[in-house]
């Protein structure tokens, strides 16, 4: 409509635990407010969202749904309204009501002031029932002397999920009003919203509802909170005597500004707490009664790297939780497996994630909670941010781990094998990509959170971590409580650049545009026989198409770190056109070599003449410790993504893994399992697979890996002994299964007395079953059953898709679909476990393609878990047939849709594509190579 037609948009949330049953009642109030899309004139009207129930809001006669799309008016429109209180309360029923349902009942106040006159208002709401006011779905009332214009219409838009509200005439400027709601919505088992789930305790089924900020896509941005009340029955004294207790952690801090929005989260129920408690001792550990263990202290985490105080939350384990966490401001939920850590049952891998995600929790707490990006387009900056302190506030808790080196791998190598696809996307969005709450979880994908991470380190490694946190702290204290967009992270950076003069091409946003705003990276390729050097955007199908436009034209302003093996010092060059030559570049000497990103640092891949490929073999196969180790992980992942793209030959890449044999770090060894477990999923339904399993060219990758627990007691080495017992396992190796055999055997006498180290249970809980008998499969999945601690749980859970019976895995796959078998929260995952077993994996594919809509329908259209799933079961796709059933499923489903999972399908077409070429290309040359002895 025309300029005067302003528009609020709100995402929201609220949710809720109730325990059913007489001691485990549990209450989980959760309200979560988003986001205003305008900045300074945004109105931000609390929206109460329940779950997406399959009993869509209906709009009654007098709401007659127009044929108004607000969409196209929030894009353009400035917003004009500003909240200032909001009042919400919550009541949940413990039985069903008369229809069979679990419901809530509520009600809202919001007062706002009107910063320029508008007649419309937008409110996200999702599945809600309004109570009609007067015949419509609200009431618009003066505050302060002020008056309303009458309402004219109100309506609920489906697509972008607004309640909208016409007015007959404008709000006046400078004044304010409250907009006044009831509702009732209903408390389903979906984990989406408010939502309810159950768990077992003392034999007693228990029935919590449990709260879920996922909806919001597992970030909060800004939340509101206005009041709540907690109406606690009669049975749960405890319940409220807790909900005073969380309540008061989560109070207003003097010093913020009276209005300031405040994500919220309320939790009332017999948790138990426990644990050492943060290192500034104000944040507790809450937990379902026998499920927590320990809880570990990540240190400063992010509050050393800003310091900016902001209140320590409490965190809390849910039982039930679609994301990982979730960081409400003062109260942050997680799933079990993400907070509790049991040392008799958790791995290395379970610390290091408690670790990690309690360091990204608090991280948010300052990026996201205190500073907050105006809308999700952004969302990379959050997340990207937040996985990026992850390490830091990690390796600040644990500094004997070397956790900071594992970024390259778990970030990076993970991220760029989708950033080097045409269908990736740039890290920022347009306002106008984002509308929908499908659209707003999907952003939440490796990009934002893996990308994101990878730039900001490569950010602050070229101007240093100190001047880092110099620009960081003045932009969250320039912006605290308030919105920002990446711009004004740039500018703040921009300041400590000047000021401590680091020398750069150009300015901070010259150069991070470049990598924000154009999908994808470059391959940096240099000639040392003449000193050139160049860019050229990475695409691992070179032949694919690139259709979206960039600004930047793919190219790159390029942090080039260096060093040549006669000086051994790290020196830096921005490469900042296409091409260019420079004899820094050109080495001489017939052992000389040239490394170029040092520790991987940047966000890019390297290529070389062939002549200083060889010299790096020949020095790798020599003294390989004259390279630093991130970069000998470093050539053997570049050198297979180059020959994916073909930028090299096959044999050049599998000829980085021959020098492993006397490797004994763990990226390297990582590096080349990863790559190589590329070759198992194009080759383990095809003749290749025998001649790789026995390859007298990697006789080192399994026998020889048990041996040594090379790094005692570091990370690495944990991790080293994991890979060699899993590899060797995987492969078959004898001693590897029959010593699983043995330890299985052994638990089986004595289920109560498990021998198996934490660390090898997944390896060799997948073996036994594996090679095991039914009644083997029948004893893990009733362990599964007992297991009160769920780092167990969830070991058991997957090494139970190890069976190589296909009417096993069918009916584990049945299973998936029954929460009383596998909680849904834990579908998705059981699913890409059987999808991942070379046997399961067309059962799973039939599977999804079979129940696609109920899995659509009962799994939340939100969940971001589906781009996991579509990721997972298409990995192997490698034919033309397969790509058919791709495609056909693509066009079966379209009325359904495809939710958070639909770059992913665009992305598994592109793949299963890309696949189909390097088989044809390269089946010959790598059987050839498996079945060669090695020089
Ligand atoms: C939205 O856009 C469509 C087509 O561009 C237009 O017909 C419609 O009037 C617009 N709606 C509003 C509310 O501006
Ligand atoms: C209010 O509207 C005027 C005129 O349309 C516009 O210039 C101004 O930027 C708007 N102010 C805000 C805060 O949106
Ligand atoms: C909201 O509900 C509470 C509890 O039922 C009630 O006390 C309060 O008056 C209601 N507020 C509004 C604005 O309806
Ligand atoms: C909402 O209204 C629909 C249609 O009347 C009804 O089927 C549904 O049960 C209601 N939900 C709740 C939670 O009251
Ligand atoms: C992109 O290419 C166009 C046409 O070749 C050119 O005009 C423009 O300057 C280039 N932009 C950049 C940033 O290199
Ligand atoms: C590279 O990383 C290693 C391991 O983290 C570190 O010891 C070394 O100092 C780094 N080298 C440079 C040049 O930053
Ligand atoms: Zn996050």
């Amino acid at each position: 409509m025309a300029a005067g037609f302003f528009v609020s948009k709100t995402l929201g949330i609220v949710s809720m635990i109730l325990g059913l049953g007489a001691v485990a009642t549990i209450i989980a109030l959760s309200v979560v407010y988003s986001q205003e899309k305008e900045k300074n004139a945004a109105t931000l009207l609390p929206s109460i969202t329940s779950t997406p129930a399959t009993t869509p809001s209906k709009a009654t006669p007098a709401t007659t749904p127009s044929k108004a799309t607000p969409a196209n008016v929030t894009n353009t429109t400035p917003l004009s309204l500003i909240p200032e209180h909001y009042a919400v309360t919550l009541q949940p029923f413990l039985t069903k009501d008369a229809s069979g349902l679990y419901i809530f009942k509520g009600n809202s106040t919001v007062r706002f002031s009107c910063q320029n006159a508008t007649d419309l208002i937008l409110i996200h709401s999702k599945q809600l029932n309004y109570t009609e006011q007067s015949g419509f779905l609200v009431s618009l009332q003066g505050v302060s002397g002020s008056s309303p214009p009458p309402i004219t219409k109100t309506w609920l838009e489906t697509q972008t999920q607004y309640l909208v509200v016409q007015l007959q005439g404008p709000l006046e400027t400078g004044k304010s009003y409250q907009l006044v709601s009831s509702f009732t919505g209903e408390l389903a088992d979906d984990l989406a919203g408010f939502y309810r789930s159950e768990y077992v305790e003392d034999g007693v089924t228990r029935v919590p509802l449990t709260s879920d900020a996922s909806d919001v896509r597992h970030d909060s941005y800004r939340h509101f909170l206005l009041s709540h009340t907690c109406e606690a029955n009669s049975n749960s004294v405890r319940a409220s005597h807790r909900l005073s207790a969380l309540l008061s952690v989560r109070q207003r801090d003097s010093r913020d500004p009276p209005e300031a929005p405040l994500p919220c989260g309320v939790l009332c129920s017999p948790m138990g707490s426990g644990g050492s408690g943060l290192s500034h001792g104000v944040g507790g550990f809450w937990a379902v009664p026998r499920r927590w263990g320990f809880s570990c202290s990540p240190g400063g985490g992010g509050a050393t790297l800003l310091t900016r105080p902001v209140p320590l939350p409490d965190q809390v384990a849910l039982p039930d939780f679609n994301a990982g966490a979730m960081e409400n401001w003062g109260l942050v939920t997680y799933r079990e497996n993400s907070l509790l850590y049991d040392p008799l049952f958790s791995s290395v891998g379970n610390k290091e994630r408690v670790v990690t995600v309690i360091a990204h929790e608090l991280a948010h707490q300052w990026f996201g909670n205190l500073v907050t990006l105006r809308w999700w387009n952004d969302l990379w900056l959050n997340e990207g941010f937040a996985s990026y302190v992850e390490y830091l506030g990690a390796d600040s808790a644990e500094p004997s781990w070397h956790i900071k080196d594992l970024i390259v791998q778990s970030e990076m190598y993970r991220v760029m094998k989708v950033d080097a696809l045409a269908s990736s996307h740039p890290l920022s969005f347009l306002e106008s990509e984002i509308n929908t709450p499908a659209q707003i979880s999907e952003v939440f994908d490796a990009i934002a959170y893996s990308k994101g991470a990878s730039v900001l380190r490569m950010l602050s490694e070229f101007l240093t971590e100190d001047s880092f946190k110099k620009g960081l702290q003045s932009y969250l204290h320039a912006f605290s409580y308030g919105n920002t967009v990446y711009d004004d992270l740039w500018t703040h950076l921009q300041k400590v650049v000047d000021e401590d003069k680091i020398q750069l091409p150009t300015t901070i946003k010259g150069i991070m545009d470049r990598w924000t705003l154009q999908m994808g990276f470059p391959m940096v390729t240099v000639n040392t026989k003449n000193g050139s050097i160049s860019q050229r955007h990475f695409l691992l199908d070179t032949e694919s198409t690139v259709e979206r436009p960039s600004a930047f034209n793919y190219t790159w302003i390029v942090p080039v770190t260096w060093m040549k093996q006669q000086d051994g010092a790290e020196q830096m060059y921005w490469l900042t056109e296409t091409s260019a030559t420079n004899q820094l570049f050109v080495v001489t000497g017939a052992s000389n070599w040239l490394l170029l990103n040092i520790n991987v640092t940047g966000y890019f891949r390297v290529n070389y003449d062939q002549d200083n490929w060889n010299k790096l073999l020949t020095e790798l196969g020599t003294s390989h410790e004259a390279i630093p180790v991130i970069n000998r992980a470093q050539i053997i992942d570049d050198a297979f993504n180059l020959a994916r793209a073909k930028h090299i030959n096959i044999t050049l890449a599998l000829n980085t893994t021959t020098y492993l044999g006397k490797e004994r770090e763990y990226l390297p060894w990582s590096a080349a399992l990863d790559n190589l477990g590329y070759f198992r999923l194009m080759f383990d339904r095809s003749e290749v697979y025998g001649p790789m399993q026995v390859s007298p060219r990697l006789p080192q990758v399994s026998p020889r890996l048990p041996q040594a627990r090379w790094i005692a007691g570091s990370m690495a080495g944990w991790y080293n002994e994991i890979n060699a017992i899993s590899t060797a396992c995987t492969q078959g190796v004898p001693e590897c299964t029959q010593l699983a055999a043995a330890f299985f055997n052994q638990w089986k006498q004595n289920p109560s007395n498990n021998p198996i180290p934490p660390n090898l249970r997944s390896s060799i809980y997948c073996s036994a079953i594996e090679t095991g008998s039914e009644a083997d499969w029948d004893f893990v999945w009733q362990m599964f059953k007992n297991a009160t601690v769920v780092a167990e749980a969830d070991k058991l859970r997957s090494a139970l898709a190890c069976s190589k019976e296909p009417w096993i895995l069918k009916r584990y796959l049945e299973y998936c679909l029954d929460p009383s078998k596998i909680r849904k929260q834990d579908a998705t995952s059981t699913i890409n476990s059987i999808a991942s077993n070379v046997v399961g994996q067309s059962l799973a594919w039939d599977f999804i393609r079979g129940n696609w809509k109920t899995l659509f329908s009962q799994y939340g259209g939100g969940s971001f878990s589906f781009s996991g799933l579509i990721q997972v079961v298409t990995q192997r796709f490698a034919s033309e047939f397969e790509l058919q059933q791709l495609e056909q499923f693509k066009a079966d489903n379209a009325d359904v849709g495809f939710g958070s999972g639909t770059r992913a399908l665009e992305q598994a077409l592109e793949k299963t594509k890309a696949n189909i070429k390097w088989v044809a290309e390269n089946k010959e040359t790598v059987l050839t190579w498996f079945e060669t002895a090695s020089s």
